[in-house]
């Protein structure tokens, strides 16, 4: 059985549509752990009710106790592919190069555009309808150690109408995350 490891630091939607697609045999795996980020966000509750093994970082650690634990977790949950759905730190570049081509992200916009430091949540569709742009969508790229600059695996576009604003955009994006990350993983998985 492969092993996937999701990290998150939000809802956790995503972790949730990844869990459906595994419940659906769409994926053929099964999700070993959760790091999560950070304590009380939905991604634990999630994690909890499906009876995944979780993990929350501890505060404000260092960038090398981060590494370290997240190695020593890696280790225990032995992941075929980690994927970050919606996860916020920065991983550590031990974990990059111990996983490489392993690890993949999901972005809620058409990278290049829109993506790199300070680009997350609402602020990406914020800056999509300031730009005037006509289209956005989402992006999975694998993780190499400059942010959301991996290559780009797959992506998903849709229309920004004029009456968009960055919630409903937001909201529309989210709808095809939920579509294209489980995608994304079986195609990775299933043919590996
Ligand atoms: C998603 O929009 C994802 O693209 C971004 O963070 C958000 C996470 O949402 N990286 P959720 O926690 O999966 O609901």
């Amino acid at each position: 059985m492969k092993n996937i490891v999701v990290f998150a630091s939000g809802s956790g939607s995503n972790f949730q549509a990844i869990i459906d697609s595994i419940g659906k045999g769409e994926i053929e795996a099964q999700i070993s752990g959760l790091i999560a980020s950070r304590p009380g966000i939905g991604a634990i509750e999630r994690a909890i009710s499906h009876n995944i093994p979780h993990y929350i970082l501890p505060d404000k650690s260092s960038e090398a106790t981060f590494s370290e634990v997240l190695l020593s977790k890696l280790k225990e949950w032995n992941p075929n592919l980690i994927v970050l759905a919606g996860f916020l730190k920065k991983i550590p570049s031990e974990v990059i190069e111990q996983y490489r081509n392993k690890i993949i992200n999901i972005h809620p916009s058409l990278l290049p555009k829109f993506g790199g430091k300070g680009y997350y949540g609402i602020k990406v569709h914020r800056a999509v309808v300031d730009a005037g742009e006509t289209e956005s969508g989402c992006t999975v790229h694998f993780v190499n150690e400059h942010y959301d600059k991996g290559d780009i695996i797959k992506q998903t576009k849709v229309v920004v109408s004029d009456d968009d604003t960055p919630e409903t955009l937001a909201q529309k994006i989210l709808k095809e995350e939920h579509k294209l990350l489980p995608n994304v993983i079986a195609e990775i998985l299933n043919n590996n």
